[in-house]
């Protein structure tokens, strides 16, 4: 089985994700937008961080199901929250609709948080998210990370993580 892992990483978090599952599977690992460099292989794992309740990126999939049906399809995105079940319930639901979601695996990880390496606008984004946070009364211990990580990096990846999604892959072949 041919696979690749294609993903957009804003700080490097995703990043490292794709670099494991690639080196692990001796898949492919590219950045790109263009759905044909993709169509020879068997296997494409997409990755891309998780923005609200959206993937960073994740266009370039959803926009080519069709294309795309005869492979296999698996989805990663990277949060700087702890994964919770109601996440991964909640990003799938959001990208994919019931029928999407039976060609997909999907997977989330924790990533991490670097306000610095964001760029202008999403700095933007995230004084506004952490304004909004600032305002919350009885913020939620994930609140109380997430300020905390304007103030200092964080990096929760870990390589442990993608056993699953490997083992998944492992028995397509
Ligand atoms: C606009 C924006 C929205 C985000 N929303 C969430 C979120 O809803 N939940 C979460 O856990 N992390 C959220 N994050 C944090 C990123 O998902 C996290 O830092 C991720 O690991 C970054 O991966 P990357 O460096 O590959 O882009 C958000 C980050 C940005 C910039």
């Amino acid at each position: 089985m041919k696979t690749v892992v294609v993903y957009k990483s804003l700080t490097g978090f995703t990043k490292k994700y794709a670099e494991w599952i690639a080196q692990e599977l001796k898949a492919d690992l590219l950045v790109t937008k263009e759905i044909k460099l993709l169509l020879k292989y068997d296997v494409i794992i997409y990755g891309g961080s998780l923005h609200a309740v959206g993937i960073s990126g994740i266009n370039l999939i959803k926009n080519n199901l069709k294309k795309l049906k005869d492979k296999n399809l698996v989805i990663f995105t990277t949060g700087a929250s702890p994964v919770k079940q109601s996440t991964i319930t909640d990003v799938k639901n959001n990208n994919f609709s019931e029928e999407e979601q039976k060609q997909i695996k999907f997977y989330l990880f924790r990533g991490g948080f670097d306000f610095n390496k964001l760029s202008f606008k999403y700095k933007i984004i995230m004084t506004l998210f952490k304004w909004k946070i600032q305002l919350t009364k009885n913020k939620t211990p994930e609140e109380k990370g997430m300020l905390a990580a304007y103030l200092k990096p964080v990096d929760f990846t870990n390589k442990e993580k993608i056993k699953e999604l490997l083992e998944y892959v492992y028995l397509l072949e």
